[in-house]
C-alpha cells in the first residue's frame, strides 16, 4: 500500500465539536482542552469561530478563548470566520490563521451561511485578501463534499469548482468536509480525483464526520491518493448545528491508533491525547465517542 510516511492531524474538537453542545461550556474548559491538545503534540488546534452568536451561541466567547490560551511555540490555532466582521474580531484577538467555509451545495450554503455559494465565495475572497494583507494564513473548508442533507449526492465537479476558486484566492490548504459522514471510499476517491485536477493534492485535507462509521476507511482511501492532512475531534466530539443528523468528527484517538499501527509519524502522544479526551468527556458529561480512547482507558483503569 502506498501511503504517506508522515501525516498532519488538525484537531477541530474545540470548534467543530463544542459548537454543537447545547449546554453552555465554560471558556475555562475550552481553554484547558486547547492547551491539553497542544501539549499532546497536535501541530494544529482549531480554537473557535468568530461567527454570529445568534447562529452559534456556543462560540460567543471566541475573543475570550483566544485571549486566554497559552500558545505553545510551533502550534497553530486557526479560527473560523464567515465574513469581514469575523476577520476583524479574529485579528483583534491575535489570530494569525483563519478559515473560510463555503459549501458545495446551494441548500447547505443557505442554511449555514444564509447566502448562495457565489455570494459566500465573494465574502471568502474579501476575507482572503484582507487576511493575507494583514499577514494571516487562510485555510479553506468546503462542506458537504460527498452528500448534502438537503440535496443528496454532490457531483465531484461541484466540489472541484469551489476548491479551484478557494485556491485562486490564496487558501494555503483546502479541507474537504464530509459534513454528514455519508461518504464511502470509492465516492471519496472520485471526489478527490476531481479536486486534485484543480488543486495540488498536497494542499488538500480530509475532514470526515463519522456518522456512518466510514471515516477511518475514508481516511485510508484518501491517504492512498496522497492526502496527508486530516481533521479530527478529540473524543469524537460534535456535529454541525446546521446539518441535521450529523454526528461528530472521526475521533483523533482512533485516527492516531490507526496511524501509529501503520508506522506513520504524527508527533502526537497517545497517552496525553487519551487523557485530553477523558478530560473533556467527563467535563461535559458525555461518554467518549472514541473506541480507541475507551479501550485504552479501560486498560489503565481495569
Ligand atoms: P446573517 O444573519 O445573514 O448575517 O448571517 P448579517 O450580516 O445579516 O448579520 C446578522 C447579525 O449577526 C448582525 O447582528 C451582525 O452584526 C452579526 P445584529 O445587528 O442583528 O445584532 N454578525 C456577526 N457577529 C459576530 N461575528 C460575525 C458576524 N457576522 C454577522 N462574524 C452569517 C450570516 C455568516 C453571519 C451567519 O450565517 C453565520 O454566522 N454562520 C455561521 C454558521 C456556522 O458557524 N456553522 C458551523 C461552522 S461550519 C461547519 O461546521 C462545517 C465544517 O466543520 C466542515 C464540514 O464539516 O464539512 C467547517
Ligand atoms: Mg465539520
Amino acid at each position: 500500500m502506498h501511503v504517506p510516511t508522515r501525516v498532519k492531524l488538525v484537531d477541530v474538537g474545540a470548534r467543530d465539536g463544542l459548537q454543537n453542545e447545547r449546554a453552555p461550556v465554560s471558556t475555562e474548559l475550552k481553554v484547558e482542552l486547547i492547551e491539553r491538545l497542544a501539549d499532546a503534540g497536535l501541530p494544529v488546534v482549531e480554537a473557535t469561530s468568530f461567527v454570529s452568536p445568534k447562529w452559534v451561541p456556543q462560540m460567543a466567547d471566541a475573543a475570550d478563548v483566544m485571549a486566554r490560551i497559552r500558545r505553545k511555540a510551533g502550534v497553530r490555532y486557526p479560527v473560523l470566520v464567515p465574513n469581514l466582521k469575523g476577520l476583524e474580531g479574529a485579528l483583534a484577538a491575535g489570530a494569525d490563521e483563519v478559515a473560510v467555509f463555503p459549501a458545495a451545495s446551494e441548500a447547505f450554503s443557505k442554511r449555514n451561511l444564509n447566502s448562495t455559494i457565489d455570494e459566500s465565495l465573494e465574502r471568502c475572497a474579501a476575507v482572503c485578501e484582507a487576511a493575507i494583507a494583514a499577514g494571516a494564513r487562510v485555510r479553506g473548508y468546503i462542506s458537504v463534499v460527498v452528500g448534502c442533507p438537503f440535496e443528496g449526492d454532490i457531483a465531484p465537479a461541484a466540489v472541484a469548482s469551489v476548491a479551484r476558486r478557494l485556491h485562486a484566492m490564496g487558501c494555503y490548504e483546502i479541507s474537504l468536509g464530509d459534513t454528514i459522514g455519508v461518504g464511502t471510499p470509492v465516492k471519496v476517491q472520485r471526489m478527490l480525483d476531481a479536486v486534485a485536477r484543480e488543486v495540488p493534492i498536497e494542499r488538500l485535507a480530509g475532514h470526515f464526520h463519522d456518522t456512518y462509521g466510514q471515516a477511518l476507511v475514508n481516511i485510508l482511501a484518501a491517504m492512498e491518493l496522497g492526502v496527508a492532512t486530516f481533521d479530527s475531534s478529540v473524543a469524537g466530539l460534535g456535529g454541525c448545528p446546521y446539518a441535521p443528523g450529523a454526528t461528530g468528527n472521526v475521533a483523533t484517538e482512533d485516527v492516531l491508533y490507526m496511524l501509529d499501527g501503520m508506522g506513520i509519524d504524527t508527533g502526537i502522544d497517545m497517552t496525553k491525547l487519551v487523557a485530553a479526551g477523558d478530560f473533556i468527556s467527563t467535563a461535559i458529561g458525555r461518554p467518549t465517542a472514541s473506541r480507541a480512547g475507551r479501550a485504552l482507558l479501560a486498560k489503565c483503569r481495569p
